[in-house]
């Protein structure tokens, strides 16, 4: 069924108290629980539950005859319940054979759970909805094979019982959603460390693993510290337990999850070594374990009405997460990384069948919308009203935000409400932004009259009108631009302050906006640091964007200047001689001061990114033939400077920096590139860097060489890395990524991959490693075989694993837009799933698939 927005009706009962008796045997779990709980409307007491087996329900301390409750698929009805009382039940559930990793289930040789957004309710009844918040306390009892027993809050009891059981008892203090309720049974080693808050309380922080992965949590202990602390600083918030407990798993949907003092995180996300992880994936533990800390204030103490506010949490949280991620690298870095994903994954799904406003208004399956708009353009949304309040007036509306709504089930609106009042600035005008889909597309004009020295630029928008939504209204869009002198390349002062940035606001379908006192001819840089997720269409000459990619000194417009020329060359077909020009004088300087920003310009839009920009007659074939055309002709044209700057760049002890990281990035950048432009030595140095690395960037860049090039060794290094690291998931999931995601390699390659003995589709993480990187090469995705493969494996785990299912359905949500006789070819494929599969998940993906076009 379709649930909608405007059908929200607040709780009937709330419950003050949950006491959860959790226990876990190897056949079956007995979970009792005990809900004390309180009417607050008209209506009956309905409990929500899935897959349960009831096994008693007891009504203020009676045993409920059947004529007292109802029970279905999903509902347990207490009839004529009084306003207060106590309703507790019993149930067997079976987390041994549960694959669709939702609520508590085994991964690996431990029991965990992950309970957004409705796990709980396989877990036990219960109101499993965001906005009843409950005080929970956990009893958790198994073998004493499972030492360690976790659950949220804090350890208030713990013992034997009999001889070989025992269990734990947990309260927490917060009142909390049952989507933030965790519990964890296993054999673990722990990483303790300790912070003390701005309040002056001490926190003990953990991180559990496996013993064998335990020194590989160091550095998520480290940022986990720097994130309590960030948070401090730049919102003013502290932690409010005692603890905080992280524990990791290899069986896991998703990245992480915030459950209240015991975040449960995906082992890909909080384990790293430089041995085993690249600097990639290290970034992203760190990054990820912010994100998870943050949400303790946003998504925890506040926490959403119902989820459809789902991006209230998760944009915001993003955003911060975003912020922080500035003082890992530099902040034109970071922004060009959060913008390229941006642009590839939220663009893309945008520009497709599962369009959908950040804040949707209808959905059948809440796991479909954890989505790239959800949380990336939720992430926008937040950063736009930031950039226009600026720094001190973002914080006093932020800090309104919590002070109004500490401890209570929020929407949008309490967001933006808080943020205007707070900072006594209106910003109601970007609700709309939450409830429309479609990427806006930004057109501009700029004229200069040196008569009047004033330089004119016209700015309009337009959003696209998406089947089912009203037609779209004018957003406020924040342009923040800077005009160059073409003489001197210098950036124009704008006022008498000095400035020479500023930004526009664009409300209206169109505006004008008049520069005085301009001496000459300027060059107009606009949407510094992507100041809004828009498409932007100036009518620049090429020449005035290669003048940018050399003389911006934002360093996000400078990359930004480069991708947009890019994509003239790639989408409209401009010759590419501006864009050579201007990057053979602009890299090698930027290598010798930023290494890390150089090695980012040399990113050339995939051909994922270029396929969402084309809408019909796709060529999967052709798109390929016109990058690789231009990716030669860029191997080609700096040929001298890609043998003088790999030699300039020689492996030296590994350090964790921006700086040690930029240096890595960009040998690799430029060792692809020398690899492709056939440099004499270029693969001998590939394969001397794989004997030499120090850690995995540096193997994993100098392996890919080797396999995309063919090279002699490919096959023995490959083998090399699969031995070395056999009993490294982590690293065998990046061996079997970097095989799939080699440019030509066929659907037979792709489906010896997934017969390895290695493979296993109960870790997503390994699933997702073929299916992910395979999803990088169109050409062989975009055939009746490569569909068929997806296509396939949606089928398999629509029962097994419905929410990577219907991810893995998610890669051909653009089949409509290819070109004839494929386009036939590939939609007779997903019809061919029609009537195959029953979860609401992998069905609603393909009633969305199939309807387009
Ligand atoms: N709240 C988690 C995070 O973004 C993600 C949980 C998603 N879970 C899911 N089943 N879709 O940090
Ligand atoms: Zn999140």
């Amino acid at each position: 069924p379709t649930i909608y927005l405007k059908d929200y009706q607040p709780p009937v009962f709330g419950v003050s108290t949950i006491d959860l008796d959790i226990r876990i045997h190897e056949t079956e779990t007995l979970v009792v629980s005990t809900l004390e709980m309180q009417r607050l409307h008209a209506g009956e007491l309905v409990l929500l539950g899935r897959d349960l087996e009831l096994l008693n329900v007891q009504l203020n301390g009676s045993d409920l005859a059947p004529s007292s409750y109802s029970l279905d698929k999903e509902t347990l009805t207490i009839l004529n319940a009084p306003d207060q009382c106590t309703v507790k039940t019993e149930v067997r559930i079976h987390p041994e054979n549960n694959t669709q990793l939702e609520g508590l289930y085994k991964s690996g040789g431990m029991y965990c759970t992950q309970n957004e957004p409705e796990g709980f309710r396989k877990i036990t009844f219960f109101p499993d909805r965001p906005d009843v918040l409950a005080v929970y306390t956990t009893r958790l009892e198994a073998d004493n094979q499972y030492p360690t027993l976790l659950a949220n809050g804090n350890l208030i009891e713990a013992g034997q019982v009999g001889g070989d059981r025992h269990y734990t008892i947990w309260q927490d203090p917060t009142k909390k959603p049952s989507y933030l309720f965790a519990c964890v049974a296993g054999d673990l080693a722990v990483l303790k460390d300790s912070f003390t808050t701005m309040e002056g309380k001490p926190v003990a922080l953990e991180i559990y693993t496996e013993e064998k992965d335990i020194e590989k949590c160091h550095v998520a202990m480290q940022a986990l510290k720097d994130s309590m602390l960030w948070d401090e600083e730049h919102y003013g918030r502290a932690y409010d337990l005692d603890n905080y407990m992280i524990v990791a798993v290899s069986q896991f949907n998703m990245g992480a999850m915030e459950n209240k003092g015991l975040n449960i995180f995906n082992t890909s996300c909080v384990l790293s070594s430089p041995e085993t992880s690249t600097d990639a994936s290290n970034f992203y533990v760190k990054s990820t374990i912010a994100h998870e800390y943050f949400h303790n204030w946003t998504g925890n103490r506040i926490t959403c009405r119902d989820w459809f506010q789902l991006c209230l949490k998760e944009g915001f949280t993003v955003f911060r997460d975003q912020s922080f991620s500035d003082t890992l690298q530099s902040p034109a870095v970071q922004r060009i990384d959060d913008v390229s994903s941006l642009k590839s994954a939220q663009f893309a799904e945008d520009a497709g069948p599962l369009s959908h406003p950040p804040r949707p208004d209808h959905f059948v399956e809440i796991n479909n919308f954890y989505t790239a708009t959800v949380y990336d353009k939720g992430a926008e949304i937040v950063r736009m009203m930031a950039t226009l309040l600026g720094e001190e007036n973002f914080r006093l509306g932020t800090d309104e935000y919590f002070r109004r709504h500490d401890g209570e089930a929020v929407t949008v609106e309490d967001l933006i409400g808080s943020l205007s009042d707070g900072s006594g600035t209106d910003l109601w005008n970007f609700l709309p932004w939450y409830s429309q889909p479609g990427t806006p597309v930004v057109t501009g004009q700029g004229i200069y009259d040196a008569e009047t020295r004033r330089y004119t630029l016209t700015l309009s928008q337009s959003i696209p009108k998406k089947p089912n939504y009203p037609a779209p209204q004018p957003l406020p869009i924040p342009v923040k631009i800077a005009l160059f002198n073409q003489q001197t390349g210098q950036p124009l002062l704008l006022d008498a302050q000095g400035e020479t940035e500023t930004v526009l606001m664009l409300n209206q379908s169109k505006q004008v906006f008049v520069f005085e006192h301009i001496s000459s001819q300027p060059i107009v840089s606009l949407l510094r640091d992507f100041s809004a997720p828009v498409l932007l269409n100036f009518d620049y000459q090429d020449q005035e964007l290669a003048f940018l990619m050399q003389y911006e000194t934002n360093g996000f417009n400078q990359w930004q200047a480069a991708q947009q020329l890019l994509e003239r060359i790639l989408l409209q077909g401009h010759d590419a001689s501006a864009y050579l020009e201007a990057l053979l004088v602009t890299l090698p300087k930027v290598a010798s001061v930023d290494p890390l920003l150089a090695s980012r310009l040399l990113d050339i839009p995939t051909e994922t990114f270029i396929a969402s920009r084309i809408d019909s007659n796709y060529d999967p074939v052709a798109v390929r033939s016109t990058r690789e055309t231009l990716m030669n002709a860029i191997a080609a044209e700096l040929k001298d400077f890609w043998s003088a700057s790999y030699a300039a760049l020689p492996i030296v002890p590994y350090a964790d920096t921006s700086e040690a990281m930029g240096q890595r990035a960009l040998r690799n950048a430029v060792l692809a590139f020398a690899s492709r432009a056939g440099v004499a030595d270029a693969l001998t140095h590939a394969s001397q860097q794989y004997d030499a690395a120090v850690c995995m960037t540096e193997r994993l860049g100098a392996l890919r060489q080797l396999v995309n090039y063919d090279a002699v060794d490919h096959d023995a290094k490959l083998a090399d890395f699969y031995q070395r690291f056999e009993n490294e998931a982590l690293a065998i999931d990046l061996w079997f990524g970097l095989q799939a995601s080699k440019p030509n390699a066929t659907i037979g390659e792709i489906t010896r991959l997934s017969q390895h003995p290695q493979f296993d589709l109960n870790t997503p993480n390994r699933v997702r490693s073929i299916t992910g990187n395979f999803a990088t090469n169109p050409v062989a995705v975009w055939t009746t075989e490569g569909a068929q493969f997806y296509v396939n494996l949606a089928k398999t785990l629509d029962a097994k694993n419905p929410i990577l299912g219907s991810r893995i359905l998610q890669v051909l949500s653009r089949w409509y837009t290819l070109k004839e006789p494929l386009r036939t070819q590939v939609k007779a494929v997903i019809d061919g799933l029609q009537g195959q599969v029953t979860s609401s998940s992998v069905v609603e993906t393909l009633a969305n698939l199939q309807k387009a076009g």
